[in-house]
């Protein structure tokens, strides 16, 4: 499937000192589980503070064609008539989830536990991501897949069980949507469903579940890991979820207000989950003033899943001043809790004095775009020394970027905004080819980027 429309390139420049106060839009991966969890749910979910940006739409959409009710009652207000676990109909076309490959990936799961036929599809950058990692757990517990793009990718069909098994499941990867996929197809079988990680990923997933009434349970494993098991068959019911800003949005103003001298600026009602802090700490780290207004969850690298009893999540307010930023090396572990701000990272580090090096970054070849070579493209382009060696990316910074460069986007949003925040304090400005995909997942970026003071032409 494609996407329609030209490209609309955007330059952005050295501007004055950043202030206000804004909210960034609802977070991504909340907004995805709330549509997925309600449509499973029997009787009404309400959301507020959805985030309306194109992949969760594509996601709303996706949950309507299986059958559930979704309707949009007012800004970020959305109702969910669920169907009950195990209740999909079968959708009469493709379900086509655009960019998004946490929509497709958790609907894969919930599809599974559903006796129904559905066809996955989504635009360029999805159908060159891997669903191998999906599908082999999946069919494990029963799913079928009668029909595949080359190497496991999109367009594909899944014919998902009547009654799943219930399985023990050792994810290779630290990745919140395998793990998600799994525990949703286990929502339909009789019996435990285990997954065991090695390094924890968001638990979104899991405090969701218990809040729409399933059983849950997660213990330590290993060093950095987790043991989640779901017992199956649950009558989900309805639930209300406030969905607080999103960390990985309020990283583009957050770096934005770091490097451009002057800045002074709040973000409003920021999602402080421990399991996903991990730019905020590694830029405390390279010397960067963020405040909380209220206790700052933060759990170090130990065992980040010790408040993992709340079901809700925890927000603040964070003030957030130009600071003078040092390189520090982020270890490998690390990685789950920030995999989607190495972007932005890079170039905070740019900007700061001396080598960020950053460790253990595989999975980032796999995102919507293979984000350690287009992240290091963006760098070299604008002037700023990158190396790639194995799987770490190392960046020197000189306290500051010449600029100049135009940057490929490879339809990814955050390598867009990434490049953007960078030219608001380079020496010439950056520009970037396309910023439609911004849209997937922070819609109102260029105006409140504007709002805040950014000079974008
Ligand atoms: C997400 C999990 C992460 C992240 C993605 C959102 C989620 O992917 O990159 O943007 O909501 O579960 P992986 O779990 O594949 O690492």
């Amino acid at each position: 499937m494609t996407r329609p429309g030209q490209p609309t390139p955007l330059e952005s420049r050295a501007s004055d000192a950043l202030g206000g106060r804004v909210r960034v839009p609802g977070d991504k991966s909340i907004s995805h589980r709330a549509l997925i969890l309600g449509a499973l749910a029997v009787g009404e979910t309400r959301i507020s503070g959805l985030l309306e940006g194109e992949d969760v739409l594509n996601t709303a959409k996706a949950m309507s064609a299986l059958g559930a009710r979704v309707d949009r009652t007012g800004e970020g207000v959305w109702s969910v008539r669920g169907v009950g676990v195990g209740g999909f109909a079968a959708p009469d076309k493709p379900l086509d989830f655009g960019n998004s490959g946490t929509g497709c990936r958790l609907a894969m799961g919930a599809v599974a536990g559903s006796p129904i036929a559905a066809t996955f599809d989504g635009d360029a950058s999805l159908r060159g991501r891997p669903m191998r990692r999906i599908l082999d757990p999946l069919e494990q517990m029963g799913t079928r897949v009668p029909s595949q793009a080359d190497g496991g990718r999109l367009p594909m069909t899944l014919q998902g069980a009547r009654d799943p098994l219930p399985i023990v499941y050792r994810t290779p990867v630290a990745s919140a949507q395998i793990k998600s996929a799994v525990l949703l197809a286990g929502l339909s079988a009789p019996g435990t469903t285990t997954v065991i990680e090695s390094e924890t990923s968001r638990d979104h997933t899991e405090r969701m579940l218990r809040q729409f009434g399933a059983q849950v349970t997660s213990i330590p494993e290993g060093v950095h890991g987790r043991r989640i098991s779901l017992i199956g068959q649950p009558e989900l019911h309805g639930a209300n979820v406030v969905v607080p800003a999103d960390p990985s949005s309020a990283a583009f103003p957050m770096v934005a207000a770091l490097i451009v001298p002057g800045s002074d600026i709040v973000l409003e009602d920021v999602m402080l989950n421990p399991l996903r802090t991990g730019l905020f700490r590694t830029l405390r780290e390279m010397g960067a003033d963020i405040v909380p207004d209220s206790e700052w969850f933060d759990v170090g690298d130990g065992d980040p899943t010790q408040l993992v009893h709340l079901n809700l999540e925890q927000a603040a307010n964070l003030r957030v001043r130009y600071s003078k930023l040092r390189g520090v090396t982020v270890p490998p572990e690390r990685a789950p809790s920030m995999i989607d701000e190495y972007l932005v990272l890079a170039v905070a580090a740019a900007f700061a004095e001396g080598m960020t090096i950053m460790r253990g970054l595989k999975e980032l070849r796999v995102k919507e775009s293979d984000r350690l070579e287009a992240t290091a493209a963006m760098l070299r382009v604008n002037g700023v020394n990158v190396e790639i060696s194995g799987d770490d990316m190392i960046v020197e910074g000189r306290g500051f970027v010449s600029g100049g460069g135009l940057v490929s986007t490879h339809m990814d949003h955050r390598i867009a905004m990434s490049a953007l925040v960078m030219g608001l304090a380079s020496d010439t400005p950056v520009k970037v080819d396309d910023t439609a995909f911004i849209a997937t997942s922070f819609p109102d970026f260029i105006p409140m980027m504007r709002g805040l003071g950014a000079e974008f032409a």
